[in-house]
């Protein structure tokens, strides 16, 4: 029997999410929001910056040219998802998924402080409407780190004064949308926007100041337990649940004090401490799952210089397994794997990435655990924030020099009949 095939009789639920992820800011193109704002002010430097950032990355010499270019910061046209939504939702279907999640983007639905925009608020009409008619389950994620410009000059999400804006934002959503909804996702990996935001100085509005990161954090918090009340209080059949990054955090060596210390402390302030002042306010538990680190010492990553991603990050996919169980332990809810997926432009490691990742939701299967969905990150080559352009992580490559023509990578062929095995028994 091929080795592929050994797994399939461990069954996935019949109603699983097979899907692709994406978010609006990163494939939309034609954009104004904080984050626009902020490219346009720091392409020049970042590219300056490039070798420092990139330098010791083994794909240097092939990166190197398209990270001095300042060009390769602006998000500018994206991959025009906003206007071939269509056709990229046809893309979903050909590849087997069943599902999709994607953003509605705040700075087009309010431009202005109160102000709706009716072109963009029938446009997401359409758009969830389309997934709808072409049977592919549209889970919306209503804020991925961008918001309008005119929220930002307020302070943003620093201000706990300003949850009151977002829920607004939020009680729009649910009006417009909300009926045509199963699934609707909070806030994308809160601790990555505000230690990259805040803490880390990396990411607009570039702060470095552990204060205004716990804020921050804790304003998160808030926002997403209003979002739950006001969601479920409209539609109490809907699912709504955050996607929260979480990594699997291993001591460097386990009978080491300062290794494990490190190691539990991170876990806690990491992963577990927002999904647990949300454990009430949520009906799946939601999370993003790319890292595998190893902590040594006082908070030192120390990681296998092998694999590597495109991006330099260490690839261990079969990490997804301990969270899996981890998580189930800690709240008994449903799980969705709401991101999942690796950088990787010659297609050399994507398909043995998602072959792990399915390996390692089987065995957390097998073992009671409950598991909702897998949505890979992401259907179509994006602008992947302050990195820009160059890395790749779509199943659907984009080549934004030749008309953004659209195609589909070896390793996502092999993913859709992957799908197509696993889920043959369900059909008479
Ligand atoms: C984010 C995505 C991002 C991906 C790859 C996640 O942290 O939600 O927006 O593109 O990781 O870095």
């Amino acid at each position: 029997m091929p080795e592929d095939a050994k797994n399939t009789k461990i069954t996935f639920p019949k109603d699983f999410l097979w899907g692709a992820s994406t978010s609006a800011h990163q494939v939309e193109g034609g954009n104004h929001n904080q984050w626009t704002e902020w490219e346009l002010e720091n392409a020049t430097r970042l590219a300056k910056n490039a070798e420092k950032n990139y330098g010791k990355i083994p794909k240097w010499p092939q990166i190197k040219d398209q990270t001095q270019d300042p060009n390769n910061y602006v998000s500018g046209r994206g991959v025009e998802h906003y206007k071939r939504y269509k056709t990229d939702f046809e893309l979903v279907t050909i590849l087997n998924l069943n599902s999709y999640r994607f953003g509605v983007e705040w700075s087009r639905l309010e431009p202005q402080e109160g102000v709706w925009s009716e072109e963009a608020v029938a446009h997401y009409h359409g758009y969830i409407e389309e997934l709808k008619k072409q049977g592919i389950e549209p889970v919306l994620n209503i804020w991925h780190w961008t918001f309008p410009v005119w929220f930002a000059q307020k302070g943003g999400f620093k201000n706990s004064s300003n949850i009151k804006y977002f829920e607004r934002f939020v009680q729009k959503i649910s009006d417009e949308y909300g009926h045509l909804l199963r699934y609707v996702i909070t806030l994308n990996e809160p601790n990555v926007y505000a230690s990259f935001g805040y803490q880390l100085g990396k990411w607009p509005p570039q702060e470095k100041n552990l204060l205004s990161t716990l804020r921050v954090y804790g304003n998160l918090v808030r926002a997403h337990k209003k979002t739950y009340q006001i969601l479920k209080e409209h539609h109490p059949e809907m699912q709504v649940g955050i996607a929260t990054q979480l990594a699997n955090i291993q001591a460097k060596r386990p009978h080491n004090f300062l290794d494990t210390t490190a190691t539990k402390l991170m876990r806690y302030g990491w992963n577990w401490w927002f999904l647990r002042r949300i454990r009430r306010q949520q009906d799946f538990i939601g999370f993003n799952y790319y890292f595998t680190d190893y902590y040594s010492g006082l908070f030192k990553r120390q990681n296998p210089k092998t694999p590597l991603s495109d991006m330099g990050w260490y690839m261990e996919p079969e990490g997804l397994y301990p969270l899996l169980i981890r998580a189930w332990a800690h709240y008994k809810k449903p799980i969705i794997v709401t991101e999942n997926g690796v950088a990787d432009s010659a297609d050399e490691y994507r398909r043995w990435w998602i072959e792990e990742s399915i390996v390692a939701m089987q065995r957390a299967l097998s073992e009671g655990v409950k598991i909702k969905g897998y949505f890979y990150w992401s259907l179509l080559d994006n602008f992947e924030w302050s990195d820009g352009w160059w890395p790749k992580f779509g199943l659907v490559a984009v080549d934004r020099e030749h008309g953004m023509k659209r195609t589909i990578r070896p390793s996502a062929k092999w993913f859709a009949d992957k799908i197509k095995q696993l889920t043959a028994n369900y059909k008479p």
